[in-house]
C-alpha cells in the first residue's frame, strides 16, 4: 500500500467484522456503537444514518465507495465501514475490486480494520467472509445461509438466529460466541 509503512508484531492486530440481520433488527445501531470507539474511521453511509465520530470521513455516493476504501488504505490503523454491503458488491461478480482485495488480504499488516454490514452472509463476497475474525448476527431467516452460520456459531446456536429478539445478537470474536442486547446502549447515540 503506497505511503504506508508496514507494522510489526502486536501492532498488526485488526478486526475484520461482518454484521448480518434482516432490516430493522439493529445492525446499523451496533455498527454506530462500534464506530464511535474508533479513530480514523471511514464510513460508506448511503442512508445518512451516522452522526459520529465527528472526524470520520463520510461517503454516501455509491460511485465513490472504492475511493473511500483507498483513502482508508492510505493510512495506518484505520477502520472502514461499508453499510448496505449487498448493494456495493453485486452478486455473481467473481472478482472483488482490488482496493478491497488489498484491504482484506494484506490489511492486517497495516492494522486496516473493516466492518461489512449486510442482510445475509451472501451479501458479502466470499473472499471477505473467508478473512473475517468477528461475525455479529442479529435475527435473520437462516435458510440457505445455515451451513455458513453453523460453521461460525455451531449448528445449535445457528438454528436459534431466526428467533433472536430485535437488538439482540450472537457475536463471535476469534471463535468465542457471546449473546447480548444493545438496547441499553442505544441512548448513547446521537439523534440522526
Ligand atoms: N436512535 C435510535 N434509538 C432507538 N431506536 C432506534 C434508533 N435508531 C433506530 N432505532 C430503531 O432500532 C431498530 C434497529 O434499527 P437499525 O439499527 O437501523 O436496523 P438495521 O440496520 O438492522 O436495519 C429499528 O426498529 C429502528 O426503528
Ligand atoms: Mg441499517
Amino acid at each position: 500500500m503506497p505511503g504506508c509503512q508496514i507494522l510489526r508484531g502486536q501492532e498488526k492486530k485488526r478486526e475484520l467484522v461482518l454484521v448480518f440481520g434482516r432490516t430493522g433488527v439493529g445492525k446499523t445501531l451496533w455498527t454506530r456503537l462500534y464506530a464511535r470507539q474508533k479513530k480514523r474511521v471511514y464510513i460508506y453511509d448511503p442512508m445518512d444514518e451516522y452522526a459520529e465520530p465527528d472526524d470520520a470521513a463520510y461517503e454516501s455516493d455509491p460511485r465513490y465507495v472504492e475511493r473511500l476504501a483507498a483513502a482508508a488504505a492510505s493510512e495506518l490503523r484505520t477502520t472502514l465501514i461499508i453499510e448496505e454491503a449487498g448493494s456495493v458488491f453485486r452478486k455473481g461478480v467473481a472478482t472483488l475490486p482490488k482496493v478491497f482485495q488489498d484491504l482484506v488480504f494484506r490489511g492486517r499488516h497495516y492494522a486496516h480494520s473493516a466492518v461489512f454490514v449486510g442482510q445475509r452472509p451472501t451479501s458479502v463476497p466470499i473472499d471477505v467472509r473467508s478473512q473475517a475474525n468477528r461475525v455479529v448476527s442479529f435475527a435473520l431467516h437462516e435458510g440457505d445461509d445455515l451451513d455458513y452460520l453453523s460453521d461460525i456459531y455451531g449448528r445449535i446456536t445457528a438454528k436459534k438466529i431466526a428467533l433472536l429478539p430485535p437488538l439482540t445478537c450472537f457475536d463471535c470474536l476469534w471463535g468465542d460466541t457471546t449473546t447480548y442486547s444493545i438496547s441499553s446502549l442505544v441512548s448513547q447515540l446521537r439523534e440522526v
